[in-house]
């Protein structure tokens, strides 16, 4: 046994090796929700993050970092390309995001990601200690939870699945979908963001494993027909570290940073902000061309309403992202050509990574914010620009194809495949009078406040403990 007694389990550590660094040093936050959901987290509890650290090819001892032990799996240039960029961000992301893009279907990928799935297994059963709780999380962890009851049948399993999960039809695709539910249902507790997702997963394993689910719950069978645990699905949706932001909001070097950002793009009367990975499920397209039509239609000009848009860098060797960087880069490209002034521009394009410290600053300049996802588990970003404006004023556009539209019901929400929608809702945004502005953000700003990310691990992890007592009976 190890000697943990809480471990996390996921694809990345909360920080990434600096591909320039050397030995002493070079770490930096890793992209995505799930680090800026989870850190915090581990932050205050004592336990230990089994993860990649972000570069190919080298193996690392476990180390500490920020007050967390974290141990590293490594991957090789191969595993990356067939695992990591293969089958789970060219399989399942695109299967699970609508198929937006295209999902493909490959017999060497599908290889790595269960040998992959082993070794994190793997590292997760050495360092647990005797019935430790291990929390496995999204999708490129999928088999993890069936590996590692196998290997560690005294563990407490969990799993969280951080973006959507498919309906069946939409699923039915995947050549390996018993073996992925199968992988799933080795957890005590299977976690979903929306009540649709959870649903969506056990109809998949009514259907393609002929399980028999009551009430969220389904008994896993062994081979011999044996049950030997109850495995139980429900939804827990994910929130922020609702506190951070708001003591970054209220910091007044923030303040004034948020000031001089405004003062920087020529003091338009209002900015629009989108700040997404440069994912093709962000619906950064559409958005671009809404606020491209609204300035060609003259509704608006840049001196009016500017946009903001930070996309970062994201899967950069995947074929489709690199495709969507080239069109996005083109529309902007056009979009001010034609619009911007010697003093003014219309959009503000920044492939980069901002610290925490940067992104409040633009979330306390901005009037509007523009959450446009053509599909999104949750959508952190929305629910953090609630969480910074604490004088209630702003306005959020917010899609409807977004785990956070369930939560911010007094968001604008939209259809962003509705251009004309959109544009008409962009509008209003910028118009909102303050009283109504202020009633919607009010109303969001109690639902955050009283969910954040410590009540949602708290909530995941109590019933857990709740499923596997009443399994031990
Ligand atoms: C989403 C996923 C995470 C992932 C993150 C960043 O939030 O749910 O699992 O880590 O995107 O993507 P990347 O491929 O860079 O880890």
């Amino acid at each position: 046994y190890g000697s943990a007694d809480f471990l996390v389990v996921s694809n990345r550590l909360p920080v990434d090796r600096i591909p320039t660094a050397t030995d002493d040093g070079g770490w930096r936050r890793s992209p995505g929700g799930l680090v800026t959901a989870l850190a915090p987290v581990m932050a205050v509890r004592d336990g230990a993050w089994v993860g990649w650290h972000g570069a190919p090819d080298e193996t690392l001892d476990p180390f500490h970092h920020e007050n967390m032990d974290l141990i590293p799996v490594p991957l090789s240039h191969d595993e990356v390309e067939l695992y990591y960029e293969g089958f789970s961000n060219s399989t399942l992301w695109p299967l699970y995001h609508d198929v937006i893009a295209p999902p493909e279907f490959h017999r060497t990928w599908w290889d790595a990601y269960q040998r992959v799935n082993r070794r994190f297994a793997a590292a997760a059963a050495g360092a647990a200690a005797k019935n430790a709780t291990v929390w496995v999380q999204d999708y490129q962890l999928q088999l993890v939870p069936r590996y590692l009851r196998q290997l560690r049948p005294d563990l407490r399993i969990g799993f969280f699945n951080h973006i959507p999960f498919p309906p069946p039809e939409i699923f039915a695709q995947l050549p390996w979908r018993q073996a992925i539910i199968n992988g799933l249902l080795g957890a005590d507790l299977i976690g979903f963001q929306r009540p649709n997702d959870t649903a969506n997963f056990l109809r998949s394993a009514r259907r393609f494993l002929g399980a028999s689910v009551k009430a969220q719950q389904v008994h896993v069978k062994e081979n011999d027909g044996s049950v030997s645990h109850i495995a139980r699905a429900e939804p827990f949706p994910i929130s922020i570290d609702v506190r951070q932001i708001q003591e970054l909001a209220e910091r007044p070097d923030i303040i004034a940073r948020a000031r001089q950002i405004r003062a920087d793009l020529g003091n338009p009367k209002t900015i629009l902000l989108g700040v997404d990975r440069l994912d093709y499920t962000k619906g950064i397209t559409h958005r671009l061309k809404a606020y491209g039509e609204l300035l060609t239609d003259g509704v608006i000009t840049v001196q009016d309403a500017a946009l903001i848009q930070v996309a970062s860098p994201s899967r950069e060797r995947v074929e489709t992202y690199r495709l969507l960087r080239e069109e996005v880069e083109g529309m902007v490209g056009r979009i001010n050509g034609q619009f911007d002034t010697i003093s003014n521009t219309a959009i503000r394009y920044l492939h980069h990574n901002y610290p925490v410290e940067e992104m409040v600053a633009l979330y306390l300049a901005a009037d509007v914010m523009l959450v446009t996802a053509l599909r999104d588990g949750m959508n952190l970003v929305a629910k953090e620009y609630v969480a910074a404006r604490s004088n209630n004023t702003g306005a959020l556009v917010l899609s409807e194809f977004t785990g956070a539209a369930d939560q911010l019901k007094q968001a604008l929400l939209v259809n962003p495949h509705d251009i004309d929608g959109l544009k008409a809702i962009i509008t209003r945004a910028i118009e909102l009078s303050p009283a109504e502005s202020s009633r919607r953000m009010r109303s969001m700003r109690r639902q955050i406040l009283t969910h954040d990310v410590e009540r949602w691990s708290q909530d995941f992890l109590t019933a857990l403990q709740n499923e596997a007592v009443r399994d031990d009976r």
